[in-house]
């Protein structure tokens, strides 16, 4: 296998992110990257595209091989074809022939069920192959994107067969979500895993960390001194979190009606929104002063009583409806969902920090497929002036500010202010202050999992989620899925197409009211 040369930039590549070549200037370990269900639709979509830009901008390590794992019965070739296809259909450039083919070659593949051990010793057989061809220890960075069932199989596995250490490499493990289904899964889950791998060989994925805006609100609060006098209680008057989606399940009601949108959006992506919203200022941008401080946000958000669950919370499903101008089923009527399904399709939900920055101030949060539109974003509503001294005819346009953070589409941060409406009259009205990141840079934001990737290679968790984190989600969901799983009530329903369900407009108090999706 021809893995000696560094990757070099495409011919005409358009110029660099200065994302990616911050990271390339940091060392990136000679790396064998094994992905289990490397065939699965995770790894054709998002992590061989991902390896493709990582290769077209020259990032990928000097020595750099993919050991893709999966059941399927596949010639190394017949998998470099199927690679071919995914990352030409996915990929967010057009592939580059000669950057694809030279990234081709480094891909082999290990036919095997997950839980048969002759499949691990022919892993590490080539595992061995690959240092030996390279004349050195690679780092070995193993990848979970497979159905939840086999963490810890493969976790276990790799044990089994000495393949979690190396007495001369960095050996990683990468584990997709969900990282399991409640409190108690999630510290089995954890217990296997730290049985096995050290915490600081441990890749926990949240795809959320590895979108630029999503970082970038790091960059916005501890980068500006100008919010920080606001970013508290005394102007904020509360938040509203939102991740609503067009699309409805598509073909995974296997996997989404035994999570819902609880699981599948608000313990893991909305709960990282929440944290990076109220951190304190870490010490430094490091794994663990970073994660020190979500920790003790989530720590500071008490888990609601079942009596909070019934007035704080709304589940919802949708139910038939028209959505871009198409008529679609409701979830009940989507393939492969039981007719009696209580599964959520929609979720919101309301939640305090207490702590002495957030006291009292409420944050909202819905998430919900088949909605109106596709957006996540994060709306940060101040107080209102405490006295108009205009006269009555000007005070009427006057609104509280508006902070929005668009994480997706239109990514971007828009700030509103009151202005006066040009005339003789003192007049006043919302305008916008807008950044927005199509306008403001160039290039384009490389995906979520080039970043992710990336990072686990070079060691760097600052955008994973450490293992007191995903303990301190779940013990905030726990409750309230076990507060709707022992109600008799069936869930609220809203038209696909919709806002969403009117029960959610009740979570909202003293003449506060949801933004408009
Ligand atoms: C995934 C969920 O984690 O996030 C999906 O399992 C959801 O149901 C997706 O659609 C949303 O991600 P993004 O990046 O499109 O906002």
């Amino acid at each position: 296998m021809a893995t000696s040369t560094r990757s070099e930039p495409a011919a005409g590549a358009e110029p660099e992110n200065p994302l990616v070549e911050g990271l390339e200037r940091l060392p990136v370990p000679n790396t064998t990257l094994v992905i289990f269900g490397g065939t699965g639709d995770l790894s054709r979509r998002k992590l061989l595209p991902a390896l493709y830009n990582l290769a077209h901008e020259g990032a990928l390590p000097e020595r750099f091989n993919l050991v893709a794992v999966s059941r399927r019965d596949l010639p190394d070739d017949d998998f470099r074809g199927m690679a071919r296809e995914a990352i030409e259909s996915f990929s967010r450039r057009t592939p580059d022939a000669t950057v694809l083919e030279a990234l081709l070659e480094r891909f082999i593949y290990v036919p095997t069920a997950f839980d048969e051990e002759a499949g691990y010793k022919a892993l590490a057989e080539r595992l061995q192959e690959l240092d030996d061809e390279a004349g050195t220890p690679l780092n070995r960075a193993f990848y979970l994107s497979t159905a939840p069932e086999f963490f810890p199989v493969i976790i276990q596995a790799l044990g089994a067969q000495r393949l979690h250490r190396h007495p001369d490499a960095d050996v990683r493990v990468i584990i997709e979500k969900p990282f399991g289904t409640d409190l108690a899964s999630a510290r089995s889950l954890n217990d296997v895993v730290l049985d096995r791998f050290r915490e600081h060989q441990v890749f926990r994925i949240d795809h959320y960390l590895g979108k630029e805006t999503v970082q970038n609100m790091l960059a916005f609060r501890f980068a500006n001194y100008m919010f920080e006098p606001l970013w508290n209680r005394n102007y904020i008057d509360h938040v509203q979190i939102t991740a609503s989606e067009d699309l409805g399940i598509g073909t995974r009601a296997g996997y989404y009606d035994h999570s819902g949108a609880l699981r599948d959006l608000v313990q893991n992506h909305m709960l990282q929104l929440l944290t990076l919203l109220c951190m304190e200022p870490p010490t430094a941008f490091d794994a663990d002063s970073v994660r020190d401080e979500k920790v003790k946000v989530l720590h500071a958000i008490e888990p609601p009583t079942p009596e909070q669950v019934r007035t704080n919370t709304v589940r919802a499903q949708y139910g038939p409806g028209v959505v871009s101008g198409e008529e679609v089923p409701g979830y009940l009527q989507e393939s492969d969902v039981p007719a009696s399904s209580h599964t959520e399709t929609f979720a919101a939900l309301n939640l305090e920090v207490h702590n002495w920055r957030w006291a009292g101030v409420p944050f909202h949060l819905r998430t919900g497929k088949r909605l109106a539109r596709k957006v996540t974003e994060i709306a940060v509503m101040l107080k209102p002036v405490p006295h108009l001294a205009f006269a009555q005819d000007g005070s009427v346009g006057v609104q509280p500010n508006q902070l929005i953070l668009t994480m997706q589409p239109n990514e971007g941060v828009s700030l509103s202010l009151g202005a006066k409406i040009p005339g003789s009259r003192m007049r006043i009205r919302p305008v916008n202050m807008e950044f927005l990141y199509g306008t403001a840079f160039v290039s384009q934001s490389p995906e979520a999992y080039e970043r992710l990737i990336m990072d686990a290679m070079r060691g760097d968790a600052t955008l994973f989620t450490r293992n007191d984190e995903v303990d301190a989600q779940w013990e905030i969901i726990d409750p309230i899925l076990q507060g709707w799983q022992e109600s008799s009530e069936a869930p609220a329903t809203y038209a696909a197409g919709s806002t969403g369900p009117e029960e959610a407009d009740a979570l909202l108090h003293e003449g506060r009211r949801w933004r408009g999706l």
